[in-house]
């Protein structure tokens, strides 16, 4: 899914916190959003799945502007994960059949539960293991399938790896460049880690302070 703003402002309790951006990401890459603290990354990921709306401007997914988009099936094509993977009560299992089951699929979801965890390296003893127990890492591996469970186009990822110690880190963030081979999801990531960003990144979006400083390629992480 290709997602285009046009000219997207936002203004937050008195204080305009994006500016008149124009900025596409690609179908199919994976495209990096850059920039300090502060300078309104999550802010964008929050408005592609709308958790907030543009004061100005349109936010195009797939050529349809974001606000005639059933916010509930945006929310199933477009997945955000945030940095720190939050677990329902109950297994494995419960978490990654959740999403299914509130769209009215109530089967049995065992061996497509088992089938997630593959993909995103678990194995299968995890299925029925209460999830608070796991390791942060493992709930971020969790907290993905969870979400690819959705058969989403889109995966927001805002700081992934940032709870993460740097082994966990660089493995999940190996994880995330292998289901994107697999299948061609479309990611729009905001990552401090540079060096795997530059590996990762077919695009790059460089923000300050609510402002488009730059857009290109990966070597403008260089
Ligand atoms: N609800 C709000 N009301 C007012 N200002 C807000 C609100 N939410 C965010 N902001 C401001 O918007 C700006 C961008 O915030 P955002 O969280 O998007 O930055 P960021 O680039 O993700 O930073 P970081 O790298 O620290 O996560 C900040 O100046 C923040 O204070
Ligand atoms: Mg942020």
């Amino acid at each position: 899914m290709e997602i285009r703003l046009d000219d997207v402002s936002l203004t937050l309790g008195g204080k305009r916190v994006l500016e008149n951006l124009f900025c596409t990401f690609p179908s199919r890459k994976i495209s990096i959003l850059w920039g300090p603290s502060g300078a309104g990354k999550s802010t964008v990921l929050r408005l592609l799945n709308r958790l907030l709306d543009p004061t100005a401007g349109v936010i195009y997914l797939d050529d349809k502007p974001s606000k005639l988009w059933p916010v509930l099936e945006l929310r199933q094509k477009v997945g955000l994960i945030c940095q720190l993977p939050y677990m329902f009560a109950g297994t494995v299992l419960d978490n990654l059949a959740y999403g299914p089951a509130l769209r009215g699929n109530k089967g049995d979801f065992h061996v497509r539960g088992l089938e997630l965890l593959r993909m995103v390296g678990l194995e299968e003893e995890f299925l029925l293991r209460p999830a608070e127990q796991l390791s942060v890492g493992q709930k971020q591996r969790v907290n993905i399938a969870r979400t690819l469970a959705n058969e989403p186009e889109v995966l927001l990822l805002d700081e992934p790896t940032s709870a993460l110690d740097e082994k966990a880190s660089e493995q999940i963030l190996s994880l995330l460049g292998d289901l994107h081979a697999a299948l061609g999801l479309t990611m729009v990531m905001v990552t401090h880690a540079k060096e795997q960003a530059q590996k990762l990144a077919d695009r790059v979006v460089m923000l300050r302070s609510g402002k488009l400083e730059a857009e290109g390629g990966r070597e403008l992480l260089a």
